[in-house]
């Protein structure tokens, strides 16, 4: 049996190769010259092979040759062999990628308190992997997306226009903010209207933030008193906390514990439900890391703890396209 097994299996991917190339042109002198390799070399190749499998693979017909039932048996095995090598190749280079690969992730301002936290996740499965991660406003990183600087953008109002690829991966609602101990911090319902009059402290023009709130208000036909633009979420809360006025925020820049200064107004229409959107330019090759990364945020993106609405009163709040 051992010495059957012995004879029958030094069948090697390099003859299947050869074979292969023979089978195809239908000569060997042919598959010599795509090879590389002289006429005899491919010959005896030929021969050993057949000798494994213990009958001839091709016959000859005048100049031409064909090939044998056990020839196109064995052209079909072969096939799918060098599928099976194919594809472990790829995941064996996907291994390799995931181990020392670099991700290169840009985000705007507010995505700071989402995707460290994620980056945190697959970092600590995938231990290899260097991450560089640059925050900027809005129009900082779609100046980057127009370079393709990184592998994978986020943002909450991919922009128009632009050939990319966008999709969303979390939720991002806008609330209305206001200090603790507000006149309308205890009402169970502001109308919109209520809010007309009121100081508000706003993103500067250009934040996604700012473009999906105005976008709302124009909407229903709501001007706010803008008092202050600020570029910074976090000195925007401060200002709230200190009684400048009120402000419409991302929910996840108020953090886990918004309630010791800050109450989020329960306001008709609110929140402003919206996404966080992972973005790359269309036609992107994606590395093996960026893929997985992708992946990541598509799956972990959907957990509770970036479900921001959970638990939070709504009135209807309607869902805003980016
Ligand atoms: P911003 O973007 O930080 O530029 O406001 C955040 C968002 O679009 O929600």
């Amino acid at each position: 049996m051992d010495k059957i097994a012995t004879r029958r299996l030094p069948a090697t991917m390099r003859q299947l190769r050869v074979f292969d190339a023979v089978a195809r042109h239908s000569g060997f002198s042919r598959a010599a010259a795509e090879l590389h390799l002289s006429q005899p070399t491919v010959s005896m190749q030929v021969k050993l092979l057949s000798e494994a499998v213990g009958l001839p693979l091709f016959e000859q017909v005048g100049k031409r040759i064909f090939l044998t039932d056990a020839g196109r048996m064995l052209q079909a095995t072969s096939a799918e062999m060098f599928d099976a090598w194919g594809r472990l190749e790829m995941q064996v280079s996907d291994l390799k990628g995931l181990k020392r690969g670099r991700l290169r992730i840009s985000a705007v301002t507010t995505a700071k308190y989402v995707v460290p936290r994620l980056l945190g996740s697959f970092c600590r499965i995938h231990p290899g992997v260097e991450v560089a991660f640059e925050i900027g406003n809005r129009s900082a990183i779609i100046e980057r997306l127009v370079r393709n600087e990184d592998d994978l953008t986020v943002m909450g109002v991919p922009p128009r226009g632009m050939d990319i690829v966008s999709h969303p991966f979390a939720e991002n609602p806008l609330v209305i903010v206001a200090p603790r101990g507000h006149a309308l911090a205890r009402s169970r319902r502001v109308p919109l209207s209520k809010l007309v009059g009121q100081p508000f402290l706003m993103r500067e023009q250009g934040s996604g933030t700012r473009l999906a709130a105005d976008r709302f208000l124009r909407d229903r036909g709501v001007r706010l008193d803008v008092k202050m633009e600020i570029g910074s979420n976090e000195a925007i809360k401060e200002a709230v906390a200190g009684g400048l006025g009120l402000s419409i925020l991302s929910l996840h820049a108020l953090g886990p514990d918004p309630g010791r200064s800050l109450v989020v107004l329960k306001v008709e229409g609110l929140p402003i439900r919206r996404h966080w959107y992972i973005v790359h330019p269309a036609g992107k090759r994606l590395s093996v890391v960026a893929q997985a990364f992708f992946a990541h945020l598509k799956t972990e993106g959907g957990h509770s703890k970036f479900a921001a609405l959970a638990g939070l009163p709504q009135h209807g709040g309607t869902v805003q396209r980016a």
